[in-house]
């Protein structure tokens, strides 16, 4: 997890000439991605949603989107480029994968940026 979050911190995800932060940028991804936003599924913060509950054949079924902000990243990365049923295929380069799974752990990476500071 260590060597993870290392290199996370270490990915520059926009150039030297861009006006936005990284911040920004990760929000922005998150709820744009080239298509429908993350959080109509997943919740604002990854913490999963139900999208709709229907009775199908008298039995009650319930559409959710799962939690997706307390998953490790090997897992994060192959499902977001895999074929899921119920969610849309959104062919996202592997920065962009990286910038969201940052998104969804933003205070974790600042908080161990800081704890690394501080060691130094
Ligand atoms: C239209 C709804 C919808 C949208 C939008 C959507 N997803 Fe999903 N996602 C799903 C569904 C449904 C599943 C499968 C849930 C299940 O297996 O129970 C899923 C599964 C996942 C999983 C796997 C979770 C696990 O534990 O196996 C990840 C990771 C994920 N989505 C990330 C994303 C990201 C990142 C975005 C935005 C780029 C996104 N999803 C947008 C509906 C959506």
């Amino acid at each position: 997890m260590r060597a993870l979050l290392a290199l996370f911190i270490g990915v520059h995800v926009y150039g030297a000439a861009t006006f936005i932060t990284k911040e920004e940028y990760a929000a922005s991804l998150y709820h744009n991605p080239r298509g429908i936003g993350c959080q109509m599924c997943h919740g604002e913060s990854g913490e999963g949603r139900r999208i709709a509950q229907y009775k199908h054949k008298g039995e009650k079924k319930i559409f959710e989107g799962k939690p997706i902000n307390k998953i490790p990243f090997s897992l994060f990365y192959h499902a977001v480029n895999s074929k899921i049923v119920g969610m849309p295929r959104y062919y996202l380069t592997d920065t962009e994968i990286q910038t969201l799974y940052y998104y969804l752990h933003r205070e974790e990476f600042k908080r161990a940026a800081a704890k690394r500071r501080k060691s130094h």
